[in-house]
């Protein structure tokens, strides 16, 4: 396997990062208003945004995601990987940097919504100690697909939790 390295998603990388992004999502893709949008929370003092690119050594795309946190909870809004690279790791190496950023945000929580019929998602999320608390019903438009809610407690507050509890 080669590895991949992670950094700031930046404007110059979404031509890439759409491309993937329409692949993998052709119903529902984000546009490139959106992740300009995001882009725009991930800088400066009141920043709330932290959005990641997953790069192979001669630089291609491997993988993206991004979180946005607010009111101490932070909530996976993208993640995604190329399929040539799907069970490599660049999936949870993407979410684990995507969860310690959380954590700098101050985040007690994080949520996330996946597809029902997304098992691979699912398990990836369930292996970093994501929960299932919910549906949203036809969350995903076209095709009124349901959303599994899950999430993420801070893994300090259940330890916490455990100690004096
Ligand atoms: C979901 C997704 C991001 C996972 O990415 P990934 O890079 O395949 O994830 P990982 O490789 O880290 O983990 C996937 C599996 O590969 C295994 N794996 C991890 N590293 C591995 C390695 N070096 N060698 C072999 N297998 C490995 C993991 O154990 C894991 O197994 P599991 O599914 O039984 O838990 C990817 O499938 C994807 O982009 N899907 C389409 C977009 C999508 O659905 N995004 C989520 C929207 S909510």
């Amino acid at each position: 396997m080669t590895s991949v390295v992670l950094r700031e998603m930046r404007w110059w990388d979404l031509p890439p990062v759409l491309a993937l992004e329409r692949s993998l999502f052709p119903d529902d893709a984000w546009s490139e208003g959106m992740f300009w949008s995001e882009l725009a929370h991930c800088r400066g003092p009141r920043r709330s945004r932290r959005y990641l690119v997953a790069e192979d050594a001669d630089g291609r795309l491997a993988g993206y995601g991004g979180l946005a946190a607010g009111g101490g909870t932070g909530d996976i809004q993208t993640i995604a990987a190329a399929p040539d690279r799907w069970g490599s790791g660049v999936g949870s190496r993407l979410l684990a940097e995507l969860l310690s950023a959380a954590t700098g945000f101050g985040c007690r929580e994080v949520l996330l919504e996946v597809r029902v019929d997304n098992l691979r998602a699912q398990r990836l999320y369930r292996r970093f100690g994501f929960e299932p608390i919910g549906f949203r019903r036809g969350y995903y438009q076209p095709g009124n697909v349901d959303a599994l809610v899950m999430r993420r407690a801070d893994p300090a507050d259940e330890q916490g939790t455990t100690i004096h509890g």
